[in-house]
């Protein structure tokens, strides 16, 4: 059986990239929620409904195991989904552990979307590990839309991050997390914007490395698959060579 990613848009797709790092004798579908995309302006109970009607349909395509690759949803639908299906599921949360953890006394930026910082998961996150408040949140949620449409021009890119940036010291910032799937296909780009060795991180690796142990120890690993992908469009199947081969040529050549 295959294992499912789901996300509002192209945004897992940086999520599953490194799945196919990782486990590359799976197969794996890809459902991007694209009639609703993106949840991070949307109300909960929107991306809550969403959710559900996403992976009900993974769920009947048969998965066995489900990957929400989408902070948003996670914070708002991983609980409710936990409840309701037997495969393991993991979820995305902004690398605010290992921020804190690593990063001495500069302080910590965290990129997401509105609706991900405003949600309690977010905030009891912080609380519990944000001692010597360390960690300020920033919404940039027009960071989605480029990515849908495959706007990855450094200019246009570099003049809207500035634009969100202006007042902020970025010198006084030692890590930034990207706590949005969206936002990798910019690290390259943020990279150049942040002072040299601002650790610029994300939840994907650590997540598939937790994915890999899960399905391990439920004796779910194949050794048979190819990094095969059918890819679904809120529930419409994708030819094989769909504009998502492009994301992911797209990070194979950017190195991220
Ligand atoms: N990729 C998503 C996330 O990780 C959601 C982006 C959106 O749809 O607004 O939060």
């Amino acid at each position: 059986m295959r294992i499912g990613f789901f996300d509002s848009g192209v945004g897992g797709i940086t999520v599953l990239y490194e799945a196919l790092k990782q486990l590359p004798q799976e197969d794996y579908i890809y459902y991007a929620d694209t009639d609703h995309v993106p949840y991070g302006t949307k109300s909960k109970e929107d991306v809550l409904r969403y959710a559900l009607e996403a992976v009900e349909f993974m769920a009947a395509e048969g998965i066995k195991a489900l990957v929400v690759a989408c902070n948003t949803a996670t914070s708002i639908a991983i609980n409710t989904l936990r409840q309701r299906y037997d495969f393991p599921i993991l979820g995305m949360e902004p690398a605010v552990k290992p921020a804190v953890e690593k990063c001495c006394s500069k302080r910590i930026l965290v990129m997401a979307t509105p609706l991900t910082l405003k949600e309690e998961k977010y905030q009891n996150l912080v609380t519990r590990l944000d001692h010597d408040h360390l960690v300020d949140g920033l919404a940039l949620p027009e960071l989605v839309t480029y990515a849908e449409e495959f706007q990855f021009d450094p200019d246009e890119i570099k003049t809207y991050l500035r634009s969100r940036l202006n007042g902020y010291d970025l010198d006084q910032y030692g890590t930034v997390v990207l706590g949005c799937t969206h936002f990798p296909y910019f690290k390259g780009i943020l990279k150049q914007l942040f002072p040299e060795g601002t650790n610029i991180i994300d939840g994907s690796a650590g997540t598939i490395c937790y994915l890999k142990t899960v399905l391990g120890q439920r004796n779910l690993l194949s050794s048979s698959g190819q990094g095969n992908i059918l890819f679904y469009s809120s529930g419409r199947r994708e030819p094989l060579n769909s504009r998502y081969t492009h994301y992911l040529d797209y990070l194979h050549h950017s190195k991220i």
